[in-house]
């Protein structure tokens, strides 16, 4: 996936939170969005974001397809 891709996040239930994690030698999380039902998220990678953990029932569409999380 390029940097400059985009990777969309679509919460199918209230609270599901979107977490960045770091770049870089040391891997902690730098932020977290949490999201209702319905609600998307558009984001990339960037310089300072390399993964993103998506806790909670959510659609997530990247270059590499869809993908359904199956929530708590
Ligand atoms: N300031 C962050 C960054 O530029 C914002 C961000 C980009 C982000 N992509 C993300 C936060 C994915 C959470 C998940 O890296």
């Amino acid at each position: 996936m390029r940097e400059n891709d985009f990777f969309v996040i679509k919460a199918e239930e209230d609270g599901v939170n979107v977490i960045g994690l770091t770049r870089g030698n040391t891997t902690r999380f730098h932020h977290s969005e949490k999201l209702d039902a319905g609600e998307v998220m558009i984001a990339q990678f960037t310089e300072h974001t390399s993964a993103v953990k998506v806790r909670g029932k959510a659609t997530i569409q990247t270059n590499h397809g869809e993908m359904k999380t199956e929530g708590s």
